[in-house]
């Protein structure tokens, strides 16, 4: 039986770190486990320009512990109305990539899309300066049920999407079914998709285990056991057009237990113990190297990182709650004994 397991030290290719003192009370975690991280722009308001994405990298770096060498690197949130010579200004600032959230979609998404259509001449100055396009793939029609959203988007939206811009890199964004595992898996090399730890994990059985689970609720929720098990088979296929994105996205404890809680599974403090217990429950440890840390800089067009991680086989006991600014954060699967342990 393995008892260690050394990575190429990783990144975490879709992030949520908020900003203020939610920002600073997470992202000594993410730093922690990862080098890099692409941090999503769903800021109340948005991160719509370069120039807050500018600000907010700099908000990321002075809220870094003392010492710590990890790296944000900023997107963009899409709107109606990107202007296309911002696309100009993004890349000269470094940012790396425009997100994706069609309106009403999710947390913060109000200011999201309405029309794709509406956002092709920005999506060709995109393509143009190689710009990636991360995307929250679900329709938000009234009439398209919840666990149906990412396939209909998929067979809707990707195919014209596709057709009109070539070579867009686009990055499926959290994939969560079968549907989305084929699209990705027979598309062209300019697409590629990240999964969350928990989609890997778990079923929907989860949110309803002996009473409603808030801390298990994310979107796109969690699907049927036929679609994790599609998941399970793509992360450790070997294929480059899978990687590590955590999605880790952080609530209050009081705003998840609540009549209306929000989306989102926070887990920054074990992404990678939770990676490695999905990956050896089908024996493909030996696949986790490449999924963590290779073919995400290799889509991305970035070096991989120098250096490696090591985790141990070694239980421990992830905490109930960490603080959250002024409030309480709940990790997904706090208070249980996981059993491998990063140590360096
Ligand atoms: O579960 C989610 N939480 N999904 C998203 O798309 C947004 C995220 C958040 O910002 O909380
Ligand atoms: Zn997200």
């Amino acid at each position: 039986m393995t008892d260690t397991i050394t990575l190429t030290r990783p990144d975490d290719w879709h992030l949520h770190l908020r900003d203020e003192a939610a920002l600073a009370s997470v992202l000594p975690h993410t730093a922690r486990q990862f080098a890099r991280a692409i941090v999503m722009p769903n800021l109340r308001p948005p991160v719509t320009t370069a120039a807050q994405a500018v600000a907010y990298r700099e908000r990321i770096l002075a809220a870094l512990p003392e010492g710590s060498d990890f790296q944000p690197l900023m997107t963009m949130y899409l709107t109606d109305n990107t202007p296309v010579d911002e696309i100009k200004r993004a890349k000269a600032a470094g940012v790396v990539a425009l997100k994706l959230y069609p309106a009403g979609a999710t947390t913060n998404s109000d200011a999201g899309v309405t029309d794709l259509r509406k956002t092709y001449a920005t999506l060709e100055a995109m393509q143009r300066e190689g710009l990636l396009f991360l995307v929250h793939g679900e329709v938000t029609d009234a009439d398209v049920d919840l666990f149906d959203r990412e396939a209909v988007f998929v067979d809707r939206v990707m195919g014209p999407l596709r057709a009109a811009m070539p070579e867009l890199k686009i990055v499926m964004e959290h994939l969560t079914t079968k549907e989305g595992v084929q699209y990705v898996a027979g598309g062209d090399r300019f697409t590629a998709a990240t999964i969350t730890p928990q989609h890997l994990l778990y079923n929907r059985n989860a949110l309803f285990t002996g009473g409603l689970r808030p801390h298990y609720y994310c979107l796109p929720v969690l699907k049927r056991e036929e679609h994790r098990q599609a998941l399970l088979q793509a992360a450790a296929s070997g294929s480059a057009k899978f990687f590590l994105g955590t999605d880790s996205a952080p609530h209050a404890s009081v705003m998840k237990e609540n009549s209306v809680c929000g989306a989102g599974c926070f887990t920054a403090l074990s992404a990678l113990e939770l990676y490695a217990e999905a990956f050896e429950a089908i024996g493909a440890l030996d696949k986790l190297d490449a999924f963590a840390g290779h073919h995400g800089p290799d889509f991305y067009g970035l070096p991989r990182n120098a250096g490696t991680v090591t985790l141990k086989r070694e239980p421990w006991t992830l905490p109930e709650a960490v603080p959250f600014g002024d409030a309480q954060l709940k990790p997904l699967r706090g208070g249980d004994t996981l059993n491998w342990k990063l140590i360096a």
